[in-house]
């Protein structure tokens, strides 16, 4: 089998490793600018539930799912490659400034727990005695145990050390690929090569720096109406992310996206504002009309990943399970049903 995956973000990657775990050794990965995919932006945040949202249950139902598959899929990507991948499990907390957005948080509690997710409501003094540097003024909130994140330029550079061939063609016409399997991950820029309707949904976020950690959880915030998360790494960076913006291909940092970033990040933790300012960034998330991926395959036979949107980096597992399954045995025991390619049609 010589399989060729066209698209060398994270969800192409991921279906290489699977397959190369499935004994497919002859894979080509095509991709003219691996740097200017999703992955490099995206704070790896592993969140099943506080990343779900009122309607969407199957995909609610699928992250759950990939979210089971990420210890197993780290620790096989760490064995096979021996780098580590920012794995953390210290779980998200769900955190309200005022009382406003303690009633949207306690709304979104409710839904999480009718849809059977681990979340434990927390006072104000319980969110301080959990992460001490959190604003006095933090009201009250939620602990979401199920909810890790990863580091996705580990994850990225893991994937690109596997024993691939990368080539920089721009692929325009699928069939002119000369692979059987041919695999789509080309993210936000799929709609011309599928046909699909998938848009780039921008996203602006920041890298702060500072000597020591901020937080140890992945924290989750609303500050007067404003959402933002804050994401800590071992080494002392902060990523708080990210504006959700219908821009086209635009991918300008802008002063207005940093500023509606940083007013709720230091709202929440005040102490943000003494970190270094170490990179500012936009990336283009692949967006669909019911915010849903698609996997599976395509009329004209190729198969097809993306439409990941918010969730890419935790789609990942379940994702490179199935697409891998299809290309190896034709079938899969993931569920794909509501995941279609001809769904919009
Ligand atoms: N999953 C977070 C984001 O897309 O911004």
């Amino acid at each position: 089998m010589s399989a060729g995956i066209v698209g060398g973000g994270i969800i192409g990657l991921a279906i290489a490793f699977e397959l190369l775990e499935r004994g497919v050794t002859d894979i080509t990965v095509y991709d003219p600018d691996p740097a200017r995919g999703a992955g490099l932006v995206a704070a790896g945040m592993l969140a099943p539930t506080a990343e779900a949202n009122f309607g969407e249950e199957a995909l609610q139902e699928l992250m759950t799912a990939s979210m089971r598959r990420w210890p197993g899929f780290a620790a096989r990507v760490e064995a096979r490659t021996g780098q580590t991948l920012g794995y953390r499990t210290e779980g998200t907390l769900l955190v309200a400034l005022t009382g406003d957005d303690q009633a949207e948080i306690d709304r979104l509690v409710g839904y999480y727990r009718r849809a059977g997710a681990p979340i434990e409501p927390l006072t104000g003094r319980e969110l301080r005695e959990r992460e001490p540097l959190l604003s006095p003024r933090v009201r009250g909130g939620a602990f979401a145990p199920g909810d890790h994140q990863v580091d996705p330029r580990l994850l990225l550079r893991a994937l690109r050390s596997l024993p691939l061939r990368f080539a920089a063609e721009k692929i325009e016409d699928l069939a002119a690929v000369p692979h059987e399997p041919t695999i789509v991950a080309t993210g936000a820029s799929a709609a011309g090569l599928t046909g699909l309707p998938v848009r780039p949904v921008k996203g602006q976020l920041l890298r702060l720096r500072g000597p020591e950690p901020l937080l140890t959880h992945v924290v989750r915030g609303v500050a007067n109406g404003r959402h933002v998360y804050l994401v800590p790494r071992s080494d002392g960076e902060l990523v708080v992310g990210a504006t959700e913006e219908e821009r086209g291909e635009d991918r300008t940092v802008t002063a207005g996206g940093v500023l509606d970033l940083l007013r709720p990040a230091a709202d929440l933790l005040p102490g943000v504002a003494e970190l270094a300012l170490a990179e500012t960034l936009a990336g283009l998330r692949p967006g669909t009309p019911d915010n849903a991926p698609v996997l599976g395959r395509l009329p004209g036979g190729a198969l097809v990943a993306t439409g990941h949107h918010r969730n890419g980096v935790l789609l990942a597992p379940v994702t490179a399970e199935a697409i891998a399954d299809l290309a190896t045995r034709g079938t899969t025991g993931v569920s794909l049903a509501a995941f279609g390619a001809t769904r919009f049609t």
